[in-house]
């Protein structure tokens, strides 16, 4: 079997490599990196080995049964459709297919049933932010139902690829040397502040990653009308973005109830401490695959209610993008050989 990694020298990129590396993928499947023309010949370890980055071409990804794309939204529009028709199983990072009602917008522990059957074409990877609230909301949909979903993000730099990392690490070093911080990708300068919005205005109201939030909530719960209101924010954070969501059940449950649904729920881990030092964030959960709950809360205290709060912690280059694919993979080759 071949895979190909194309955008292989990019954040999200060399993460893929990195749970390739540590995946169930038998030593006989050989791994192939593929960048821009500017990366050719740059080497990247992966089990032991030194795999040499290719500059990509169509021909070169030829016969390669699985490709993990991951090379932004213009370069998979152009190339995806093409790739896939050479027989390849496209698994995309970028924003570009998720919403074509023909493609499979997959989290495996949320909707990877969607995928029963599926042996060719492609296959998108949601939203970072919106695969980490759908790892918690899900098992709470699945118990209780859901009536809304309100939600503000904090979201890393990292978000932006090897860009938005160079940007934050440059102003850093700006403020360090008291010059005024030079921001170029972002806005404004992201060292020190805080951005109230992600991405252009895209409906005169909502930014570009807010709408993403709520489009793609919708397909994956298979819920086209469920209120959901998202504020997204950049923060000066490298890794791991935070959520601070608020959820209204489809019945009133307790606290225990919620928790249980939490403790068993796959990919995540339900934090109980009310220890400030222990509490999930970016410095705990950064190079961490699951999806990191806790300051679960009812409405003012109430006993029972519908309204539930709580605090959501994830890696964005992790189960934002490379976990999140490189478990797709794992999912239909369980399925091909099952
Ligand atoms: N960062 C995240 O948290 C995150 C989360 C989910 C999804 N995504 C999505 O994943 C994709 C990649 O994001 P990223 O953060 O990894 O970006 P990035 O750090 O900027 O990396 C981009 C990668 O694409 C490659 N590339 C660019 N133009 C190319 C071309 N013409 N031919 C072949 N390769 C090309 C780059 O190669 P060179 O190094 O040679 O330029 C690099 O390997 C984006 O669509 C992004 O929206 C990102």
């Amino acid at each position: 079997m071949r895979i190909g990694v194309v955008g292989a020298t990019g954040a999200v990129g060399r993460e893929m490599i990195e749970e390739l590396a540590e995946s169930s993928l038998t030593s006989d499947v050989k791994v192939e990196l593929f960048a821009s023309p500017r990366s050719e010949g740059e080497t990247i370890a992966y089990r032991g080995e030194t795999l040499k980055v290719n500059a990509y071409s169509l021909e070169k990804v030829k016969g390669c049964d699985y490709i993990l794309m991951s090379a932004g939204g213009t370069f998979s529009k152009a190339h995806s459709p093409a790739i896939s028709s050479q027989d390849s199983v496209v698994i995309d990072n970028s924003s570009a297919f998720r919403m074509d009602p023909k493609i499979p917008l997959i989290i495996p522990e949320v909707n990877g049933d969607v995928l029963q059957g599926f042996t060719q074409g492609i296959i998108a990877n949601p939203n970072c932010s919106t695969i980490q609230m759908l790892v918690a909301i899900n098992p709470l949909k699945l118990k209780f139902g859901l009536k809304m979903i309100v939600v503000a993000t904090y979201q890393s730099v990292s978000g932006s690829g090897q860009k938005g990392i160079k940007e934050l690490s440059d102003q850093l070093q700006d403020y360090l040397k008291f010059e005024k911080p030079n921001h170029v990708l972002y806005p404004q300068p992201i060292a020190s502040n805080v951005l109230s919005a992600i991405g252009p205005f895209e409906d005169g109201q909502n930014c570009e990653e807010e709408l993403k939030m709520v489009n793609e909530t919708h397909k994956i719960l298979g819920l086209p009308g469920l209120p959901v209101l998202a504020t997204s924010a950049r923060v000066p954070v490298f890794a791991c973005h935070s959520e601070a969501i608020n959820v209204q059940l489809g019945r009133e449950a307790d606290l225990e109830e919620v928790k249980q649904a939490f403790k068993q729920a796959p990919g995540l881990i339900y934090n109980e401490t009310t220890s400030q030092s222990e509490l999930p964030s970016p410095f705990h959960c950064t190079g961490k695959k699951e999806v990191f709950v806790a300051r679960l809360r009812t409405l003012f205290g109430e006993p029972r209610s519908e309204w539930f709060q709580f605090w959501n912690v994830a890696d964005n280059l992790k189960k934002g993008a490379a976990t999140n694919a490189v478990q797709i993979l794992e999912h239909l080759l369980k399925n091909k050989s099952s």
